[in-house]
């Protein structure tokens, strides 16, 4: 639920009317939420019950560095996919501990600054990328945090776009390749396996594709403990769906809950990385409308502003 009414035809946000914000600041602007921010990030923050909880923010999701700080005020740390984020969550004050570094194509230079800043795992996709990354934390005389992004082969996400965890997907490695990957990790001197991850797509509104990639998780990891690895947490990524018109969608708790069955009694702690359901509806894009052409009605905000409605007809 957001923090948008209308209150007798005109806008509010929180209790501040929009034409106020128009007034004051002009348009086209962006209007954001603080209430609806944290009521979304409390909607997970609180969820947790049996085990240790982290709410990873997804940075990619909405990287603006005022924004972050009212989400790390709210006990959250980020997911992050780029040296650039990482300097925002930095900015934001986060504690590195709970920053993970996601993301398939990782330059050194941004795991050797993931490195110097101590963040918490290095979520790694692919065989090449744990080279490197072992590469540039021995030249560092470091020790790189990594945890597996595994590929669970569940087939979810609102559009053929958003989809990460089918076998065909770029994302994440075999399990097979995991179990290689974790032998690895266990007998690198410069690096440690501390975690287990997937993602398996955005705009998922089937708690049924969510239970599947945790039990997969489940599975894997009483495999990987067989190999010695101790890990500190499981990382079950973000992709909650969110209602844009009346689509119906599952609620943090009750995903969190669902984690929480398939995962109980283990010691791990269990991370969340969402991304679009805590900041999809807490912002709008205010804009005026200057002139009126036939049917359409032209605004002082185009898609530079806003992508995602001139592609509506395949919305993700
Ligand atoms: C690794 C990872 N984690 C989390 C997210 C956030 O997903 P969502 O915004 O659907 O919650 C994404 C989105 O692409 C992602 O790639």
């Amino acid at each position: 639920m957001d923090h948008f009414n209308y209150q007798q035809d005109l806008l509010f946000a929180e209790e501040v009317p929009l034409s106020k914000i128009a007034e004051q600041y002009g348009t086209p602007s962006y209007v954001y939420s603080r209430a609806t921010l944290e009521r979304h990030a409390k909607a997970y923050t609180e969820s947790f019950n049996s085990m240790d909880g982290l709410v990873c923010f997804s940075v990619k999701a909405l990287s603006n560095v005022a924004i972050l700080k009212v989400l790390k005020q709210c006990g959250c740390g980020f997911d992050i996919v780029s040296g650039g984020e990482l300097h925002r969550a930095l900015l934001a004050g986060a504690d590195p501990q709970k920053i993970i570094f996601s993301g398939v194509g990782k330059s050194k230079a941004e795991m050797a600054a993931g490195i110097k800043s101590n963040i918490l795992s290095f979520n790694v996709e692919s065989k090449s990328e744990l080279m490197a990354l072992e590469e540039v934390a021995k030249e560092m005389n470091a020790v790189a945090p990594v945890a597996i992004r595994f590929n669970p082969g569940v087939d979810a996400g609102g559009h053929e776009f958003t989809k990460t965890g089918r076998k065909s997907d770029k994302f994440g490695v075999s399990i097979d390749e995991t179990m290689l990957l974790t032998a690895k990790c266990i007998q690198s001197k410069s690096l440690n396996i501390v975690g287990l991850t997937c993602h398996i797509g955005s705009q998922i509104s089937e708690l049924e594709k969510f239970s599947e990639a945790a039990t997969q998780s489940l599975k894997l990891l009483l495999e990987v403990e067989k190999l010695g690895a101790e890990l500190n947490f499981i990382d079950m990524g973000g992709g909650l769906g969110v209602t844009y018109v009346d689509e119906k969608t599952v609620q943090p708790y009750e995903l969190i809950k669902c984690y929480e069955e398939i995962f109980r009694n283990r010691p791990e702690r269990l991370i969340v990385e969402p991304g679009r359901s805590i900041s999809a509806n807490a912002g709008i894009l205010l804009t005026k409308v200057e002139y009126k052409k036939n049917d359409f009605l032209i605004t002082d905000a185009a898609m530079n502003d806003l992508l995602r409605p001139s592609f509506v007809s395949g919305s993700t």
